[in-house]
Formats: C-alpha cells, sequence, structure tokens
C-alpha cells in the first residue's frame, strides 16, 4: 500500500474541512487505506475532533523552540500537546522558494534554510512527531543540471540529525519548485530517478544502511497520474496539494494506493 498525505497548505473553511475529512474517511474504509492531511494550524484541532480513524491529522510547519516570544510560531511541544502525530517541514513554500503571486523577496525574513529544516526536524524527533522532509530543485536549478547538487545540499544537515540520533525511519517527500501547483508534473522516469536517488543518498550517508528511507514524490499529483507515480519502484507514496479538494480525484488516489484495479 502506498501513503498518501494531503497538503492543505492555506486553504479551506470548517465547511470543507467536514466534507472532505468525512470524504477521505469515506474513501478510505471503503479501499482497506488510511491518509495523512496536513492543515492549517487553526484547524488542527477542529480535523482531529473529527475522530476520522483512517484520517491522519498532521502541521504543515513548526518553530524550532519549545517556547518564547516567537510570536506567530508553534512548537513541537504544542503540537504533541493537542496530539497532532505528524508534520511538513522545509517546504519550499516555508523555504521561499514560492512561485505565484508573492514577491519572493518580502519572504526573506521568514524563509527556512536547510539549518533550520534540520533544527525543526530535531524539535519534532524529540516530540516523537513523525516529520514529513520536503526537498526539491527550482527550474532554473533543473536546466542547469544541479537537481541532485541541491537536494544533497538540502538533506546533509538532515542526514546528520538521523546519524546523531540513530533514527530509524525517515520520510522525504521529493517535490520539484517547478511542479508544485503548476500542473507541470515531473516525467514518472525523473520522479523514479530522483527518489531513488534520495533513498541510496541518505542510506548511503547513515552507517551500514541502518535506516528506514520512504520517498513520497509531490507536484500536481491528481487522479489521473497518480496510478503511474505508483507504479515506481522508489516512489513509496505521494504528498498531494490542489487535488486534496477534489473529491473525485481524492476517490481515484485513495483507491490506487490501495492497490485496487478500477471496476
Ligand atoms: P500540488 O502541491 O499538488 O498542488 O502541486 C503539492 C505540494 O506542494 O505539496
Amino acid at each position: 500500500m502506498k501513503r498518501v498525505i494531503f497538503n492543505w497548505k492555506m486553504n479551506g473553511n470548517k465547511n470543507l474541512l467536514n466534507e472532505m475529512i468525512h470524504h477521505y474517511q469515506k474513501q478510505g474504509e471503503k479501499y482497506g487505506v488510511s491518509c495523512s492531511a496536513c492543515l492549517p494550524s487553526v484547524y488542527l484541532t477542529t480535523g482531529m475532533d473529527m475522530n476520522c480513524s483512517n484520517v491522519h491529522i498532521g502541521a504543515q510547519d513548526v518553530f524550532w523552540l519549545n517556547s518564547g516570544a516567537y510570536t506567530g510560531s508553534i512548537s513541537a511541544e504544542m503540537l504533541k500537546d493537542v496530539g497532532v502525530t505528524l508534520c511538513l517541514i522545509g517546504h519550499s513554500e516555508r523555504r521561499g522558494r514560492i512561485s505565484g503571486d508573492v514577491d519572493p523577496n518580502i519572504l526573506e525574513a521568514n524563509q527556512d534554510s536547510s539549518e533550520t529544516v534540520a533544527l525543526k526536524y530535531h524539535a519534532l524527533l524529540e516530540r516523537s512527531i513523525e516529520a514529513i522532509i520536503c526537498v526539491g530543485e527550482t527550474a532554473e536549478e533543473n536546466r542547469s543540471g544541479n537537481t541532485e547538487r541541491v537536494l544533497e545540499d538540502q538533506l546533509a544537515s538532515i542526514i546528520e540529525v538521523v546519524v546523531n540520533n540513530s533514527v530509524s525511519k525517515v520520510t522525504v517527500a521529493y517535490e520539484p519548485v517547478w511542479a508544485i501547483g503548476t500542473g507541470n508534473t515531473c516525467s514518472v522516469e525523473d520522479a523514479e530517478l530522483r527518489c531513488a536517488f534520495i533513498n541510496h543518498l541518505i542510506k548511503e550517508r547513515v552507517a551500514k544502511n541502518q535506516v528506514q528511507v520512504e520517498v513520497l514524490y509531490g507536484g500536481s499529483v491528481s487522479g489521473s497520474n497518480v496510478r503511474e507515480y505508483f507504479a515506481q519502484k522508489s516512489i513509496d507514496g505521494v504528498l498531494v496539494g490542489g487535488a486534496s479538494f477534489k473529491p473525485e480525484d481524492v476517490t481515484v488516489i485513495l483507491e490506487a494506493a490501495s492497490g485496487c484495479v478500477v471496476k
């Protein structure tokens, strides 16, 4: 069974939450799969209070310290306190590698670096909250043939945390920035290649392969392309943005995750 994580980003309201989380649950029950939904922080407890056993509620970001004068931030301790079990970190939209209506220059003060992502990772590990570590190259980095170097740079500080803390399982989402929210999907061949690269890189750097590595693909995943990604050996699941709110896509994605054949 492949893994499915829905990333809501800054979308939704109570009505949509109610509709979609119950849809995830119903389809999850039908196909015998569970999924995760990473919600805007104001809706985390609303999502959890729905008690949908096939839907794990996750956060989209965290600050690395426990408490203090960090206006607007949320700590791993707080996530733990309300019962959140997983959290995205290092999403390109938090690294300031963003496309769309926002000028990246004005995001600078709020940007994640590989170092802050590693600090966040460590904070989550300490609270036993699963981290989904997002990495990916921009269109320019891809065009100039630097994808693997970028992935290595983004993962170096993460691997250090894995080694220093004897982490037994690590989950990475490979999300090429140019494929996020654009409909420009990464070819399955390239996605497979990059996911395999991430898997091997982490195993190679962690002594004697003593770590289980799970790699998800993200970037314009929908009902119409998900089966191709799931068919790849090194793709263990998907991180889904825009299609998270499309009931028909969600149904196909969860059915495909279960390995069921469409009738
Ligand atoms: P998308 O977003 O599916 O809308 O491309 C994926 C993500 O950013 O996690």
